[in-house]
């Protein structure tokens, strides 16, 4: 008789050098039927464990080329239920947490997306007229919406060029559920702010009038990163008084004055690239998550660079740092003993019209 998964419980009173020792005791045992895929905003005592680590794009693309049967996910619930609907049907997705969400995601639901259709469907010819762009912190219905609406899904690598993709098919875009990403993506193509109003799921008609609605280049869903919309125009004042020489660095979730500011806005890969290879003895602002910003300053301390965080106020991802180490010492030990634990799995349907948008969005990017 199969035996009964093993029990979280336990794992809390471990102590830390017993479940690192043991994480790697179950990953190796495991060997190639493993892969863990690791988010750049994830605590060292996890991080570490991590085969291949990178900001949702490059992850994604991992996912999508891995041949192990199971792919564990450091990071949030968005990110393992892309690599259920990018790898094989026999792979199975893995995330150690399941409350380890995306607050950010949860800004956009279909109920809502699907009447936000129905009133702009008053006003013009939604299929005919719009592009829906969804950024990847989304939920699997939404990338599937895109799938049936000719739209398309977008990382904080690819918005800009997503977003020429989307003009190409449609004088507009419905852009969910990051208003600052997909602002800082249309200013930078030169589409005007006044073009680019903010859509209200939650007031009728996304409180827009008719004329602002037929004026739009892209609607603005109203939903934002509750870290880092923490960051501020004078952290980079200050930093500048203080540092005329050092340069400042964001991630393109940051409010819109802090990217107009920055020196450099990017994903989170971009942000480590382009510090790594700076010159010695620079000094940098960084406005992303704490645990990036904590490892990046540790190493670049060899080099005499000066990392700093942009906030004094502490911007974590409480759910992304849901995935403990007791989590991974509980999920390997389950799989190793032969019992799959929190898999993520896309309804079928769903999976296939999400695949559609995602690996167009692949293609193009
Ligand atoms: P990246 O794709 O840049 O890693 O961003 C993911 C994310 O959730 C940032 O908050
Ligand atoms: Fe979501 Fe913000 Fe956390 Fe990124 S940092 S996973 S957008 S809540």
């Amino acid at each position: 008789m199969q035996q009964a998964a093993i029990k979280f419980e336990p794992y809390l009173q471990s102590k830390q050098e017993d479940l690192q020792a043991r994480i790697l005791a179950a990953k190796q045992k495991l060997g190639k039927r493993v892969v863990i895929l690791g988010h750049h905003y994830q605590h060292e005592s996890v991080y570490r464990h991590a085969d291949y680590t990178g900001d949702s794009l490059k992850l994604s693309r991992y996912a999508a080329e891995t041949d192990a049967e199971f792919i564990v996910f450091l990071g949030v619930h968005f990110m393992a239920e892309v690599a259920d609907i990018l790898s094989r049907p026999e792979q199975i997705a893995i995330l150690p947490d399941l409350s380890a969400g995306c607050s950010m995601a949860d800004m956009a639901n279909l109920a809502k997306v699907e009447r936000s259709r129905r009133e702009l469907s008053k006003v013009l010819d939604f299929d005919a007229t719009i592009t829906p762009v969804t950024y990847i912190n989304s939920a699997a219905d939404l990338k599937a919406f895109c799938g049936e609406h000719g739209g398309i899904v977008c990382t904080s690598t690819n918005a800009p060029k997503i977003l020429e993709w989307a003009f190409q098919q449609r004088e507009k875009v419905l852009f969910f559920p990051d208003q600052n990403l997909g602002r800082w993506s249309g200013y930078k193509m030169g589409i005007p702010l006044e073009q680019m109003p903010v859509w209200d799921p939650d007031l009728p008609m996304g409180g827009l009038s008719e004329e602002q609605i037929k004026q739009a280049k892209i609607l603005l869903w109203k939903g934002h990163c509750a870290v880092h919309q923490m960051f501020r125009e004078q952290n980079i004042t200050r930093f500048r008084e203080q540092y005329p020489e050092g340069k400042v660095i964001s991630h393109p979730e940051c409010p819109f004055e802090v990217c107009l500011h920055s020196d450099f806005v990017g994903s989170t890969e971009y942000i480590l690239k382009t510090v790594n290879e700076a010159e010695p003895g620079t000094q940098w602002l960084v406005g992303t998550e704490l645990n990036l910003v904590n490892r990046l300053a540790e190493q670049m301390q060899a080099q005499n660079k000066l990392v700093q965080f942009m906030s004094h106020v502490v911007c974590e991802c409480s759910t992304m740092a849901r995935i403990d180490p007791q989590h991974l010492a509980w999920t390997l030990e389950n799989l190793a003993d032969g019992h799959v634990v929190n898999q993520i799995k896309v309804p079928a349907t769903e999976a296939q019209l999400a695949k559609l948008t995602l690996d167009r969005m692949l293609a193009v990017s």
